[in-house]
């Protein structure tokens, strides 16, 4: 089980998960950088606060029992409202090190280097309040910094910009304000003057993951695990890290994990959804002739209704629990498989039938050996299954194919088409682990 979970827009965090591996040499960790998001730093105060909670509650499903939010801007926006939603959890946030700044500075003047949206944050203002009454405090925001140490640019000209101003307003302390800095400390240390000191306060978050450790009773002796997850698609990073993706898409609305799977529900549009598999929500004779289906049909291209009437010609209509699969054409997914739910009627087996339809798309996945799928909802459009009752039931169906059968399927995506269907999947999925 994992005790501590270190996450951040990317790998800035991952100074902090070196500290903490120093004060708690066998705990079990994972690292998580919200790649499909950050950076952070350009983002709303609200996108990112709502953003931070869907990850929250995902490691919270994950078993993780303390969450360091390694990430001053994800600790700007959403630290006490983390703390408000989720208060079961142990949470650690990183502040921008005020204090030990103006205990550190001889002329009264210190600087703070963070992104535009830590500086807006109410945590700042109060810090700032409490200990920096009697100093002079630079605020120095970096717009671009964190990204361009993220993707291993240049970040020379960006310091020439950026540094000039803190050394001409002769500030003898330096904070690193955001987790990516302490990564090009040596690059921002020579723009500097002679003697200022340069405050990283990595070390001291990580002396406070240990003690609120102790404070909730988590045990920190595990087997010295560390792991890497991302939420982009992308595991190929030149940091020589080994990533594991979780599925967690830019858009998604809530996302849960049961076993070694991510089920999301995500917005969008399934055609053009990178997975190795897309579900559609065909008819028994796959005529896709409306609805999803011939949207599948038209994003794909000839070769699915081809695809299709062969498939018809060989084994009869699509009957309930079956699945049909042809290739996704033009599509980024590389198969479509094709499920026929019920149509909604009063007195018929409704759930059993649309259970089923899951059933059989999640098989033909296993069978192929997909690790990705998209799911719409199915029935829920031209066949009148009320919306709020099929989401839920596709939602548990999943989740109960996945604690069955060990499945090699590692992200679920349920997709809605517009924000009601993706919020009443979020719901749905929140309410089965
Ligand atoms: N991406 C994601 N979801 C979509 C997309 C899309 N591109 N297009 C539609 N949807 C959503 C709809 O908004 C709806 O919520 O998929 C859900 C299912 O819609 P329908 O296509 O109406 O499916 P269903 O209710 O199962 O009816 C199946 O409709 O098109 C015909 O051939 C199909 O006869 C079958 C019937």
């Amino acid at each position: 089980m994992t005790q501590i979970a270190i996450f951040d827009s990317g790998i800035g965090g991952t100074t902090v998960l070196g500290r903490v591996r120093d004060r708690a040499p066998w705990a079990d960790l994972v690292y998580v950088a919200d790649h499909a998001f950050g950076p952070y730093g350009e983002r709303t105060l609200d996108e990112v606060r709502t953003r931070t909670e869907l990850l929250a509650r995902y490691l919270v499903s994950a078993g993780v029992s303390e969450i360091v939010i390694a990430c001053n801007s994800a600790s700007a926006a959403a630290l006490h409202h983390l703390r408000d939603v989720l208060p079961d959890v142990a949470f650690v946030g990183m502040e921008p090190a005020v204090k030990p700044a103006t205990e550190l500075t001889r002329n009264g003047i210190v600087a703070i280097l963070a992104t535009g949206a830590t500086f807006q944050g109410e945590l700042f203002r109060s810090l700032v309040g409490q200990h920096a009454s009697d100093v002079t405090v630079i605020e120095q925001a970096c717009p671009g910094l964190a990204a361009a140490v993220e993707s291993g640019a240049q970040v020379g000209p960006l310091l020439d910009r950026f540094l000039p101003p803190v050394v001409r307003a002769g500030a003898d302390v330096v904070v690193l304000g955001c987790t990516h800095y302490p990564l090009i400390r040596s690059e921002i240390e020579e723009r500097l003057g002679e003697g200022t000191v340069v405050v990283d306060p990595s070390d001291a978050v990580a002396k406070q993951v240990v003690a609120v450790a102790h404070d909730h009773e988590i045990d920190l002796k595990g087997v010295a695990s560390t792991v890497y997850w991302t939420t982009g698609l992308e595991t190929e990073h030149d940091d020589g890290l080994r990533w594991t993706t979780i599925d967690i898409p830019e858009s998604a609305a809530g996302a849960v994990r049961t076993g070694e799977t991510t089920m999301s529900a995500v917005l969008g549009d399934i055609t053009t959804m990178l997975v190795d598999a897309v579900v559609n929500a065909a008819n028994k004779q796959l005529i896709h002739g409306g609805g999803i289906a011939l949207a599948i049909a038209l994003a794909g291209g000839e070769s699915i209704n081809d695809e299709s009437r062969v498939w018809i010609d060989e084994y009869g209509s699509l009957e309930p629990g079956t699945a049909a699969l042809t290739s996704a054409g033009r599509m980024p997914a590389s198969y479509v498989i094709h499920v026929a739910g019920p149509i909604y009627a009063e007195g018929k087996e409704n759930e059993e039938l649309l259970a089923a339809a899951v059933f059989g798309a999640l098989d033909t996945a296993s069978e192929i050996d997909a690790e990705s799928v998209a799911m719409p909802a199915i029935s829920a459009g031209i066949y009148g299954y009320p919306a709020d009752e099929a989401t839920v039931v596709i939602a548990e169906s999943v989740a109960e194919f996945i604690d069955n059968t060990g499945t090699a399927l590692r992200s679920v995506r349920l997709v809605g088409y517009d924000d009601a269907m993706t919020k009443r999947f979020a719901a749905a999925i929140s309410s089965v682990t």
